[in-house]
């Protein structure tokens, strides 16, 4: 039995493609472990949908992992791990690790001036998930937010430098400069491919704190820790599964992931989920 939960694979959920800047940092930590992705890509954005219906979809999603035997969830949603991880822990028996803790705990590390900067989407935002995260390690340090809503498409295009984007971002960021902050948190699965482009619009005395990485370094340690690396010693395996396929999400999709996806499989969740109610 311990052997079957070691080997099983990780799986991990989004709400659509850009939970696999997760899955590169995961595969560059844990070259053993096979994974299962789901991209909610008929439901995506989950980032300015509201807080019921984002837990509902985080369920039906689990429930499809767990279907698939994973030993541990990876919700590597931002907008989806602020809201859902509470209810997807009492919900479900496996461990459930999300993008905020890894993330909050690596900016409270980090910052000497006690002043950190979140950008996310505007329900990440809203939730204050990563303000109560940092607040719970360190009560002293201000949190300051941001939603930046357009990064997300601008990533999904491959807009990720030149004059339009830099434009957007520093309008978005030009705020934080009076601030004092010292780290900043690219708090959507999106905002790494943007790396570049924010560091050069907030300069380099700014560090920016990838949740993708810190969650991906976690996991090694709670798979250590649990006994639970993957030891088969076989070729790992990956599989990605979308709730909708389109051209656009594959092509967009290698961008995210840093290598060519060669098979992707649609699967159907999406008409049985229920909404609780309100
Ligand atoms: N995956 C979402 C996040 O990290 C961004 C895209 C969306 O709004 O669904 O918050």
């Amino acid at each position: 039995m311990k052997n079957d939960t070691q080997n099983a694979p990780i799986g991990v959920f989004d709400s659509g493609i850009g939970g696999l800047t997760v899955v590169k940092e995961l595969i560059r930590n844990l070259p053993g472990e096979d994974i299962i992705y789901l991209g909610d890509t008929a439901r995506v954005p989950y980032g300015t949908k509201s807080r019921r219906t984002v837990i509902a979809y985080s369920h039906s999603n689990t429930e499809f992992l767990i279907s698939k035997g994973v030993k541990l969830l990876v919700v590597a949603c931002n907008t989806a791990s602020s809201v859902s991880i509470p209810s997807l822990r009492s919900e479900f028996d496996i461990p459930v690790i999300g993008v905020i803790e890894p993330g909050a705990k690596k900016a409270v590390s980090v910052t000497k001036t006690e002043k950190i900067g979140i950008i996310g989407t505007p329900s990440t935002i809203n939730s204050g998930a990563y303000k109560s995260a940092i607040e719970s390690l360190n009560p002293n340090i201000e949190v300051i937010s941001k939603a930046c809503p357009l990064f997300v498409p601008l990533a999904d295009e491959g807009w990720i430098e030149g004059q339009i984007t830099e434009s957007i971002a520093e309008k978005y960021l030009s705020p934080f400069k009076e601030t004092g902050i010292d780290v900043l948190v690219l708090g959507c699965t999106h905002y790494p491919l943007l790396k570049n482009t924010i560091q050069k619009i907030m300069g380099d005395q700014i560090t920016l704190v990838d949740s993708a990485q810190e969650t991906a370094a976690l996991i090694k340690d709670i798979l250590i820790e649990k006994n639970l690396l993957n030891d088969k010693g076989t070729q790992s395996d990956r599989e990605f599964y979308l709730t909708d396929v389109s051209d656009t999400f594959l092509s967009v999709a290698g961008r995210f992931l840093g290598e060519k996806i060669n098979k992707i499989e649609m699967v159907d969740i999406v008409g049985t989920t229920s909404l609780p109610s309100p």
